[in-house]
């Protein structure tokens, strides 16, 4: 086979400083386990697959950078006596809009509190409190989050995420069957379609850029876990961290598996209004605990738009922000808690009073200045209740996953929670129903001739304009016209892209800007596949739910593979 060959076509590695041909070198062993990233899904799953085999985990920077390392509210489970299962699942399938697969929330919904449990177990500290009238008794300090009927929100303050990823890494390392590999990004799964194979297609590991050596390793595993978390960096304004770049849903489709619900953005109504920080958000649970939003001219506003207020799901404050910005013309709202006494604000929201006040918001006496932005993606690559997807080993788990879990509208927390409990299924299902051994060797990455990308600059510009126009085009109110003309211009942009990505040397960043251009042409296809509004996907041209559209997904394969 010829990087030639249309079957697999090798791309050329082009290093900024060589000039000749490199053939790069399998230098692995074989793992049991693949799994590519390093939020709650990759580490809760590398944990339990370590039980049955080796792992190998690679993640694109540091190990603990992930959305999850930014959560602040909390994991929404049942666990406490004044609130049941039932009622969480039908907060969930409220919010959901009529697209949740009701058989996935309750199996999720019921299986938290085990999950919850083992994640302590691993090491997991979470804020408690003295059970009142029982003197030496705590329990755990429930917060309250929109769409939720019961306080059922576990947390560590107001950094959970910093407090997950820390337990997780250090179990993970002190796990000898579980190798971390720090900084290295994986640039597409290996199939057996891919290598010309006959049969049924199956994922046999992933070709993964090392950014330090500038080397693409094989990572041969029969079980492959994509981890790899959202796409929050597809839009101009966002609360993710930089690796939200969609990359695992962007290689999934290659590889032929099925992709679903893409057009269900959420966007948090309150991310920090600040000209010198990007991305930092103002936790739903500081509405949980009463503060109200108000317009720059100090006026409530939210009772216009729903009865339950701050405390609507998700869809419904975003929308009701972005109509009150584009009423009055204001590039912001304000988000007010200073009614609250200061030592609570300041106890229950630590990082949100400290980084506030850094850049100068004293959240216990002034206002905060809040937008909506990109939050989560509630579809992604099709899984069953497993996380098992349509190409046989690989599995989807956390927030790249489409479960059915979330509907049309996540409800808040309910994404750590489902990353638990999907990280756990899909490792026992892995455990016991193990792939044969690999039908071929893996071919090893083929190296090019070098070219100096001088062109990088287009790159970053390539970057700006995808996101850019998603957020102008297909953000929180969409329509038809939007919709085609943001499709027109990613088809252009991904043409020059292709001609980038076979021509010049791989990046990171190159990698990335390829897969936020699938991912934002998935987006624009779901969109304009459903022609009603629900839950977060809200078009003018359709300004109102279609019961046909009810419980119909919009799946997305790619053609050819
Ligand atoms: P992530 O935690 O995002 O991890 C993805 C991992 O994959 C990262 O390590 C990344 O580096 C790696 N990766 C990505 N692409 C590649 C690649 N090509 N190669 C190698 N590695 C790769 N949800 C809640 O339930 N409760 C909350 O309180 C909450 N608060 C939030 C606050 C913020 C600011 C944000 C951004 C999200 C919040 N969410 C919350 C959502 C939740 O944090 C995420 O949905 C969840 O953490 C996703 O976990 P994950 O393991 O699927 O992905
Ligand atoms: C938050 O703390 O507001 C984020 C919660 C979530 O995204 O589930």
């Amino acid at each position: 086979m010829t990087r030639h060959d249309p079957r697999f076509r090798t791309r050329l590695i082009v290093g900024v400083e060589l000039d000749y041909v490199i053939a790069e070198m399998n230098d692995l062993p074989d793992f049991d386990h693949l799994v590519i990233g390093s939020g709650i899904a990759g580490l809760f799953y590398a944990l339990k697959a370590a039980a049955s085999g080796t792992v190998a985990l690679v993640t694109k920077k540091g190990s603990a950078e992930s959305n999850t390392n930014y959560a602040q509210g909390g994991i929404a489970s049942v666990m406490s006596s004044e609130d049941s299962f039932e009622l969480h699942v039908q907060d969930t399938l409220t919010a959901g809009a009529g697209l949740c697969r009701e058989d996935v929330v309750r199996t999720v919904v019921q299986e938290g509190p085990a999950r919850i449990r083992e994640l302590i177990e691993y090491g997991m500290r979470f804020t408690e409190r003295d059970v009142p009238g029982q003197p030496g008794r705590r329990e755990f300090d429930l917060g309250r989050e929109g769409g939720h009927s019961k306080r059922r929100i576990v947390h560590a303050q107001d950094m959970t995420g910093r407090e997950i990823e820390r337990a997780l890494v250090e179990a993970a390392e002190g796990t000898p069957q579980i190798q971390i590999f720090q900084n290295h990004i994986a640039v597409d799964l290996i199939t057996t379609q891919k290598l010309g194979v006959a049969g049924p297609n199956r994922c046999l590991g992933a070709y993964v850029l090392d950014k330090a050596s500038g080397t693409v390793r094989v990572f041969s595993a029969p079980t492959v876990a994509l981890a790899s978390g959202g796409c929050g960096k597809v839009y101009l304004y966002t609360t993710n961290p930089d690796i939200a770049t969609g990359d695992g849903v962007a290689m999934a489709y290659r590889s032929g598996a099925a992709v679903a619900n893409m057009e269900f953005i959420q966007f948090h109504p309150t991310c920090l209004y600040h000209p010198k920080i990007k991305s930092f958000l103002i936790s739903e649970a500081v509405r949980g605990e009463g503060a109200v939003l108000r317009g720059l001219d100090g006026q409530e506003f939210m009772a216009r738009y729903d009865p339950r207020k701050e405390l609507a799901p998700r869809d419904i404050v975003a929308r009701a922000i972005d109509s009150e910005m584009k009423r009055t013309g204001a590039d912001h709202v304000y988000l007010d808690i200073t009614h609250k006494p200061a030592p609570f604000i300041i106890r229950r929201f630590p990082n949100i009073y400290r980084t506030c006040l850094e850049n100068g918001i004293d959240i216990t006496k002034e206002c905060i200045p809040v937008v909506p932005a990109a939050h989560y993606q509630c579809g992604g690559v099709v899984t069953d209740m497993n996380g098992a997807t349509e190409l046989a080993g690989l599995y989807a788990i956390g927030e790249v996953a489409c479960t059915g879990l979330h509907g049309a509208n996540r409800l808040a927390s309910n994404s750590l929670l489902e990353a638990l409990v999907g990280a756990h299924r899909a490792a026992r299902h892995a455990a016991e129903s193990p792939q044969p051994k690999l039908p071929v060797a893996i071919p090893p990455w083929q190296s090019g001739h070098a070219q100096n990308p001088d062109e990088m600059v287009v790159v970053s510009h390539l970057w700006d304009e995808i996101r850019r126009l998603m957020w102008d085009y297909v953000a929180i109110v969409r329509t038809n016209k939007r919709l085609q003309r943001a499709l027109n211009r990613i088809d252009n942009l991904q043409t020059e892209i292709r001609d980038f990505y076979w021509d010049f040397v791989v990046t990171a960043d190159l990698l990335e800007l390829r897969n936020i251009a699938t991912v934002a042409e998935l987006i624009v296809r779901c969109a304009m596949q459903r022609p009603e509004s629900r839950g977060l996907h809200y078009n003018l041209d359709y300004p109102k739910p279609d019961p046909a559209w009810a419980q119909r997904d919009t799946v997305l394969r790619r053609s050819g593979a």
